[in-house]
C-alpha cells in the first residue's frame, strides 16, 4: 500500500530503505514496548533515521509517511521481534506427566485443575527451581470448557478452574513466575477441546493477553497445511498486536515433517520464539533416542535455524518420571543442553527423587543450556563402537563436550584427545559437569573417559590458557564470541 504509485524499480529501493530504517528503529520499538509505553505516538526520530531521511531530502510530512510505512512493513516482515526468550525458556509443562486427566473427583491431586498448577508453582518457587531459571508454569491441553462463552471467547473449565486463568496468572506473577497456555490452530485441540479457527485468532490472542498470559503454545491438530500457513503467522501478529510480551511456541513444523522444503526455518525464526519440529516425547529411553536421532541426523538443517529468541524444541524433559535410569536422565539433560533446547520439565515436583532433582538442578548443565551466544551444538563424532561425541561452542571461547554411549554391555573406556576433536593448540581447563571435578588437559594429550551404557560424560571446556594465533585470528582480525553472534556459525577453531 505504501509503495503504490512508485515505479517498480524505485519501489524496490524504497522498500530496502524502509527496511533499513525500520531495522534501525525496531530495537527501540521493542524496548519501549516492554516498558509498556504508547510506542507509536511518542517515537522520536533517532539520529540514524534523521541522517537517512535528510539524505533523501524529504520534508517532515514525507518523513512521517516513511515512519508509518516502515512500521506497516515491519508488521509484515518482522512479525515476531518481541525481544523474548533470548536464551531457551525453562519451566514446567503439564502434558507428558499429567496428560488429559480431568477426573478431579477421583484423582484430585493429579487432574488438570488450578490446584495442580498452584502446587507446581509452589514447588518452583520454594524448592530452588525459580532461581535456576525454571520460571514458566505451562498449562497444556484439556484446560478449557467445551464451549466458548457468549462473546465467543475461550473460557477455562469452571469446575476445575473456579478462579479462571486470571487467578492463576496473578498467583504466578506474585511469585516471580510466568504462565503459559495452550491452544490449537484448527477446529479442535488434539484432546478434542475447542480450537482456534482462522476467524478466532485475534479474539483468542486478545483473551490470553487480557488474562496476562506470558507464553502460548499453538498446536496444529485438526487443520490442513493451507490453514496452518495462514494461521501461524497471523497468530504471531495478533499476539504482538496485543502489546503484551507473549512467548510464542509453534507446533507447525511438527505437522509438516520438520524439514524443508515444507518447513521454512527462516520464516519460523521471524514469527515464533520456539517450535516443535518432531513427534511427542514419551516417558521412555526409546522415545529419547528416537528424538535425539532425528535432531542430530538433521543437524545441518536445524543448527542454523536456532539462535537467541528462536529455538528448536525437541519436547519436554521426562527426568524424574518413571522411564529413565539415572544415567539416561543425565543423558537427556546433557543432550538437551547441547541442543540449546527449551527446558520444560514434565514431572511431579511434589514427589521428585533427590537424584532426578540434582540432575535437573545441575548449575553447569543449565548454564551450558543457557549460554548467551545461543549456538546450537552438533554431533561431531560417531564411532562404530557406539560412542558419540557432541560439541557446543559457548561464549568466552569455551565449549561443552558430551561423550555418549549407545552400548548396553558395560562402561566403555573411550580414548581420544582434544586435538583429535579439532581443538587448537593449548592447555585447557576441564570441568566435569556431573562429577564436578576439574582437570587440566593439553590438546595433544590422549585421555580416556569411561562412559556408562546409555549414559554420558559431560565437560565444560574453558578457553586454553595459552592462546593460539590460529584460534583467535582469522582473516587478519581478532575473533571472539561477538563474531559468531550474527551468523550462528561454529567457531573455526572447532571445525
Ligand atoms: C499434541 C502435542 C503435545 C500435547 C498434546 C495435547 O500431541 O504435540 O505436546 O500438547 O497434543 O493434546
Amino acid at each position: 500500500m505504501c509503495l503504490e504509485g512508485l515505479e517498480p524499480a524505485s519501489r524496490g529501493v524504497y522498500y530496502i530503505v524502509l527496511k533499513a530504517v525500520w531495522s534501525l528503529e525496531k530495537s527501540r520499538f521493542v524496548d519501549l514496548r516492554s516498558r509498556k509505553e504508547p510506542v507509536f505516538l511518542h517515537l522520536p526520530l533517532s539520529s540514524s533515521f534523521q541522517k537517512l531521511s535528510e539524505s533523501l531530502a524529504v520534508n517532515f510530512r514525507m518523513r512521517l509517511a516513511v515512519v508509518v510505512c516502515a512500521l506497516a512493513l515491519s508488521a509484515a516482515t518482522f512479525a515476531l521481534d518481541n525481544g523474548l526468550m533470548r536464551t531457551p525458556p525453562m519451566g514446567w509443562l503439564a502434558w507428558e506427566r499429567f496428560r488429559c486427566d480431568i477426573d478431579c473427583e477421583h484423582d484430585p491431586k493429579n487432574c488438570i485443575s488450578e490446584n495442580l498448577f498452584i502446587d507446581m508453582a509452589d514447588r518452583l518457587s520454594e524448592d530452588g527451581w525459580r532461581e535456576l531459571g525454571y520460571v514458566y508454569i505451562n498449562i497444556d491441553d484439556c484446560w478449557s470448557s467445551m464451549d466458548r462463552d457468549k462473546q465467543g471467547r475461550l473460557q477455562a473449565d469452571p469446575k476445575r478452574f473456579p478462579g479462571g486463568i486470571p487467578k492463576l496468572s496473578r498467583y504466578l506473577h506474585d511469585r516471580g513466575l510466568k504462565l503459559g497456555i495452550y491452544g490449537d490452530m484448527g477446529t479442535h485441540t488434539c484432546g478434542g477441546y475447542p480450537g482456534t479457527t482462522l476467524d478466532k485468532i485475534e479474539l483468542d490472542a486478545q483473551t490470553f493477553a487480557d488474562w496476562e498470559v506470558d507464553m502460548f503454545k499453538f498446536d496444529g491438530c485438526y487443520s490442513n497445511a493451507t490453514e496452518q500457513e495462514q494461521g501461524y503467522p497471523r497468530m504471531s501478529k495478533a499476539l504482538n498486536a496485543t502489546g503484551r510480551p507473549i512467548g510464542y511456541s509453534c507446533s507447525w513444523p511438527a505437522y509438516q515433517g520438520g524439514l524443508p522444503p515444507k518447513v521454512n526455518y527462516t520464516q519460523l525464526g521471524e514469527i515464533c520464539n520456539l517450535w516443535r519440529n518432531y513427534g511427542d516425547i514419551q516417558d521412555s529411553w526409546d522415545s529419547i533416542m528416537n528424538i535425539a536421532n532425528w535432531f542430530f541426523e538433521n543437524q545441518d538443517v536445524l543448527v542454523p535455524a536456532a539462535g537467541p529468541g528462536r529455538w528448536n524444541d525437541p519436547d519436554m524433559l521426562v527426568i524424574g518420571d518413571f522411564g529413565l535410569s539415572m544415567d539416561q536422565s543425565r543423558a537427556q539433560m546433557a543432550l538437551w543442553a547441547i541442543m540449546a533446547a527449551p527446558l520444560f520439565m514434565s514431572n511431579d515436583l511434589r514427589t521428585i527423587s533427590s537424584g532426578a532433582r540434582a540432575i535437573l538442578q545441575n548449575k553447569m548443565a543449565i548454564s551450558i543450556n543457557q549460554d548467551p551466544m545461543g549456538v546450537q551444538g552438533r554431533r561431531i563424532v560417531k564411532e562404530k563402537s557406539g560412542i558419540e561425541v557432541f560439541l557446543r561452542p559457548l561464549s568466552k571461547n569455551a565449549s561443552a563436550l558430551v561423550f555418549f554411549s549407545r552400548r548396553n554391555d558395560m562402561p566403555y573406556r573411550y580414548q581420544t584427545s582434544l586435538s583429535k576433536l579439532n581443538y587448537t593448540t593449548g592447555s585447557y581447563k576441564i570441568y566435569d559437569v556431573f562429577t564436578e571435578k576439574t582437570t587440566a588437559l593439553k590438546d595433544s594429550t590422549d585421555f580416556v573417559v569411561s562412559v556408562n551404557p546409555t549414559g554420558v560424560v559431560m565437560w565444560y571446556v574453558s578457553a586454553p590458557a595459552k592462546l593460539s594465533l590460529r584460534q583467535f585470528y582469522a582473516g587478519g582480525k581478532l575473533r571472539g564470541p561477538a563474531d559468531y553472534r550474527h551468523d550462528n556459525a561454529i567457531p573455526p577453531s572447532f571445525l
